[in-house]
């Protein structure tokens, strides 16, 4: 499946950068293939809009924010959050403005992201209810690109297969590698997957997972919201909560910014927002350097004999027949495998 060519995809919403990055002025940012221009409105809300003047198609993020609009650099027509043209400064004031504009998108902030939706959303944003819950702190991990596709990263996020070979050097037990069932429930908005995993706790990890026992187990809750974002939800007997959350969010067809957000419900005197970030990063570089080894046009490959899938590559499956069943209820046919 290549993302770019299906255009319900553009239905949904994607984090794109932390909103603190807009306070020094617009950002572009490439989202399934459309370049977009984001910036900040006289309320301090995130606007995006198409990156492309109607004047004379410069690029709008090579310009300035205005009291709330943003200003082409180039010969300084101006716009607001809705891509009306609202100035041309070479025009005398009583002469009238023409009737322009550049394309709007959905624009809004949640978990200290702009996210975006190229057209009326299917679905909301995701709920991370742990965001409202005081026992529970917010660290933003990283946004990063990465050379992979969307869905092999969801794949890979319900893929309990994978541990004990891409992870052997963290947590993942080499010699243990047949994986605990998932219990698996679809939502209207993705799937719901618990499973317990047995795993390594090097001392590198002792504070993250709240033991120095030399092993322990993860009792995961974890959740796929279509079609890009998940939440990793580990419980360690310690009672530790690990919450990531990741949004996928497709650039084109072979490239990712990943988003991944942590909520932990301990101080930063238990461990610390720069242990959380090393261990998740050495965790999350393991599977970086797997994932864009692989093919970014496919997820599970169906077509595969029935005797080569193992039972974890079930919700891969199941993501594959719940996309391919909304490409058909919106019209759309896969374009490729
Ligand atoms: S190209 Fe933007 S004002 Fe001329
Ligand atoms: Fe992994």
């Amino acid at each position: 499946m290549l993302c770019t060519k299906q255009k319900v995809l553009r239905r949904f919403w994607y984090a794109t950068v932390p909103i603190d990055m807009l306070a020094d002025g617009p950002k572009p940012f490439i989202l399934l293939g459309e370049k977009i221009v984001m910036f900040l409105d006289a309320e301090g809300k995130p606007a995006a809009l198409a990156d492309r003047c109607c004047h004379r198609t410069a690029r709008l993020s090579k310009g300035w924010s205005n009291k709330g609009h943003i200003t082409c650099g180039y010969h300084g027509w101006t716009y607001d959050r809705t891509g009306k043209l609202v100035r041309i400064p070479q025009f005398s004031p009583d002469q009238p403005l023409p009737d322009a504009r550049v394309k709007a998108f959905h624009c809004d902030t949640r978990y200290g992201y702009v996210w975006v939706a190229l057209e009326d959303p299917l679905l909301p944003i995701p709920d991370l209810p742990q965001d409202r819950d005081p026992s529970y702190r917010r660290i933003h991990q990283f946004y990063d690109r990465w050379n992979t596709a969307a869905l092999r990263m969801m794949e890979n996020s319900f893929d309990n297969s994978h541990f004990s070979f891409v992870h052997k050097s963290t947590f993942g037990q080499l010699d243990q590698p047949k994986p605990e069932k998932y219990e698996l429930v679809e939502t209207d908005y993705g799937f719901q997957a618990e499973t317990i995993v047995p795993i390594n706790n090097p001392p590198a990890a002792f504070r993250v997972t709240g033991t120095s026992e030399p092993v322990t187990k993860r009792h995961m809750r974890n959740a796929w919201f279509m079609p890009f974002c998940r939440t990793l939800d580990i419980e360690y007997p310690s009672g530790l909560r690990h919450i990531i959350f990741n949004s996928a969010t497709p650039i084109d067809d072979g490239s990712i910014q990943l988003v991944q957000i942590l909520f932990r419900n301990d101080r930063e005197e238990d461990c610390s927002t720069r242990e959380l970030i090393d261990w998740d990063a050495a965790v999350i570089e393991e599977d970086r350097e797997i994932l864009e080894s692989t093919d970014p046009d496919a997820i599970v490959d169906v077509t595969r004999k029935i005797e080569m899938h193992m039972p974890s590559d079930r919700p891969g499956l199941i993501m594959r027949k719940r996309l391919l069943a909304l490409l058909e209820a919106h019209g759309e046919r896969e374009m490729s495998q």
